[in-house]
């Protein structure tokens, strides 16, 4: 067994990145397997800020081969931007066999956004990223969908198939949404474009690689977008995105069995954001949420905009060891609580003076919870140079071990600022 499996426990933006590129140090493989360009990834690289939305965060790590496999839906603009930027830094990519983009993943076209965007003008706005990510889905779901291997077709096969893809999707967007229609031509010529570009990076099959480098047990990172909280079907429905994020995902998403998989680490951050809309109990708007989204610098990879702040929430944190599975715990961004006397962490819900102990099944009920709160003791110091454990103020160490006793998970890693050496280990995660 030597798949380990990443995933965020609340609802993105927990620090994935930067905890992926810390692990690939020693990964063999790092796979994005669910999402696309919705994702933003944060890695600090040598003191530069790089974010990444569809190349696996192992991409800065020479031996690390980086897989896009057949779940992911593939926004072939951004693709080749983030491509081109990484080339051109010297920071990686120096060869194309570091790069596989499996033949079987989704292709997300302007037409998408365009929906996407168009949907969000209306009453029931989700609050997405606008990257088309639900309309690539729901094409993938009803068997419409362009796949990669297809974009290397024969001109005219391809051009039919876009046509008869537009020929519904104009309609959609001149009758209903009342948008302007996406020209057949140039889409076409877009896709010839990028296609070449993207060529050098196809594989057939991704899930035969993958499978192969677990059989000979190289050490194999499935790095996962959004968070547990966000997933089609077990998160705050509808305000969710449109794929799998609990670790299950990564089994579907790559192809391969659940037998390879060694261990789930769940990146948590210290204190909980959110972006766009849905339920949020522990939510603050009054200054202490400033304080968070302010020293947090908390602002979308992906769209810029604020992220909602608050505290940690437990009872949401129990929720995603259960439905992923987590097995160990990388507590992120702990330095940002430093400065505070008291930290509130919540520990339960209240609804109409009853307390309620567990996250609801129905999401929507979070919208009426009241989080009951546990007042932990704050530090002062700074923490973001601290190497150890146990150089930690003890009320640190306190928070840390209240969290891994009530979620009963052990909290192995603790970053505590972006860069990779500015993390603790408690016990090694990836080897
Ligand atoms: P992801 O989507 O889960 O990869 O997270 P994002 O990259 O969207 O957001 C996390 C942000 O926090 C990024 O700006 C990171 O550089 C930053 N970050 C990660 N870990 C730490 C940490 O321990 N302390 C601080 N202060 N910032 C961190
Ligand atoms: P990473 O991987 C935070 C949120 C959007 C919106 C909802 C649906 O960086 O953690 P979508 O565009 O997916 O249809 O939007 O999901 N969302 C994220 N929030 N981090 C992300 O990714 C997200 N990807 C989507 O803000 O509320
Ligand atoms: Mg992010």
């Amino acid at each position: 067994m030597s798949g380990v499996i990443v995933i965020g426990s609340q609802w993105g933006d927990e620090g994935k990145g930067k905890a992926v590129d810390v692990f690939s140090s020693t990964a063999d493989y790092v796979i994005r397997y669910q999402g696309g360009s919705n994702a933003g990834h944060t890695l600090n690289i040598a003191g530069q800020k790089k974010v990444l939305h569809l190349i696996p965060s192992g991409v800065f790590h020479s031996n690390t081969i980086c897989v896009i496999s057949a779940g992911v839906v593939l926004d072939m603009e951004t693709l080749v931007s983030e491509i081109q930027a990484i080339k051109e830094s010297g920071d990686g990519l120096s060869d194309s066999s570091k790069l596989l983009i499996s033949d079987s993943a989704t292709v997300l076209l302007d037409y998408h956004k365009v929906l996407d965007q168009a949907r969000e003008k209306g009453a029931e706005k989700i609050g997405t990223t606008g990257k088309g990510i639900g309309p690539a889905y729901e094409d993938r779901a009803s068997r419409k969908a362009l796949l990669f291997r297809d974009l290397f077709l024969d001109e005219k096969i391809l051009k039919h198939k876009l046509e008869r893809a537009l020929s519904e999707k104009n309609f959609l967007i001149e009758k209903f949404y009342k948008e302007k229609a996406i020209s057949l031509e140039n889409t076409l010529k877009q896709i010839l474009f990028l296609r070449e570009e993207l060529r050098p990076y196809r594989c057939q099959d991704t899930s035969f690689i993958i499978h192969k480098a677990l059989t000979e047990n190289k050490k194999v990172l499935f790095e996962g977008a959004q968070g547990s909280l966000l997933d089609i079907l077990h998160g705050t429905y509808p305000y969710v995105t449109s794929s799998n994020t609990v670790a299950g995902a990564a089994l579907v998403g790559s192809g391969i069995g659940p037998g390879f998989i060694k261990k789930v680490i769940a990146i948590t951050k210290a204190y909980t954001t959110r972006v766009g809309g849905g339920p949020f109990p522990t939510e603050c708007q009054d200054k202490q949420g400033i304080f968070l989204q302010k020293k947090g610098e908390e602002w979308g990879a992906t769209t810029g905009r604020k992220r909602r702040c608050g505290w940690l929430d437990l009872p949401a944190l129990k929720y995603a060891v259960r439905v992923s599975g987590i097995t160990h715990l990388a507590l992120m961004k702990l330095d940002v609580l430093s400065d505070m006397k008291e930290i509130p962490i919540c520990v339960a819900y209240q609804l109409n003076g009853k307390v309620v102990p567990n996250y609801p099944i129905h999401s929507s009920e979070l919208t009426s919870y009241k989080p009951v709160y546990k007042i932990l003791p704050g530090w002062q110091e700074d923490i973001s140079s601290i190497k150890k454990f146990k150089d930690l103020p003890k009320a640190a160490q306190h928070y840390i071990t209240f969290i891994q006793q009530e979620s009963g998970v052990p909290v192995d890693m603790v970053s505590v600022g972006p860069a990779r050496s500015a993390t603790l280990w408690r016990n090694q995660l990836f080897l």
